[in-house]
């Protein structure tokens, strides 16, 4: 199985980042997660959107190739970070690459409800509107005070979040079986 994750955040020490290199190490050996940078993707724009630049091609086509997608978020004002709606803008446009694409939601902040609000908003964005993207039900994934939760490293290292994470990736696992 070969899945990409979505960060939305792209400063260089992200928790989110980090949330997303944990399970990029941790399950190795039970598949394969490339991790897509947004720096790169330029603003969505329609009047671009048929002849869109390189780097929005290259991000499409990695979606595509991929058997599902791991999105990993920060919450910015109640809400999706920027940089993630405009990468969901080139996603939900032309050739639709999420169509039908299975998809897992995580994140990480500072504060005690982890990206509450910023789920429920993606999880609207992903399933009820264009994307047309199944979610793994359940299985909420909220990282809250996660300036506490790695080390300097940028490791994590709270045992109950590893564990968590162990039962819903497993459970992810499971849920994909219908899809590849
Ligand atoms: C935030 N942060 C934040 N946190 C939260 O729990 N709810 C919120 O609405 C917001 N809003 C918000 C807006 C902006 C512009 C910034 C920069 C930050 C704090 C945020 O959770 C924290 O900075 C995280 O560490 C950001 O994620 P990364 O970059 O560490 O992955």
């Amino acid at each position: 199985m070969k899945v990409v994750a979505i960060v939305g955040s792209i400063r260089k020490e992200s928790f989110n980042l980090k949330l997303a290199q944990h399970v990029q190490k941790r399950y190795a050996d039970q598949f394969e997660l490339e991790i897509l940078s947004l720096r790169d993707l330029p603003m969505y724009d329609q009047d671009i959107e048929l002849e869109a630049p390189q780097a929005v091609l290259d991000f499409k086509a990695k979606v595509k190739e991929a058997d599902a997608v791991l999105w990993v978020t920060p919450e910015y004002n109640s809400s999706i970070p920027g940089v993630l709606g405009n990468a969901i803008d080139w996603l939900s446009r032309v050739d639709k690459v999420m169509n039908g694409k299975p998809s897992i939601i995580m994140g990480a902040s500072m504060g005690v409800l982890g990206t509450v609000k910023a789920q429920m908003h993606l999880r609207d964005i992903l399933f009820a509107s264009g994307l047309n993207s199944p979610l793994l039900p359940m299985n909420e994934v909220y990282v809250g005070a996660a300036h506490e939760k790695f080390d300097a490293e940028g490791n994590l290292t709270d045992e109950a979040t590893i564990k968590f994470l162990d039962v819903v990736i497993g459970n992810f696992q499971e849920w994909m079986k219908q899809y590849v």
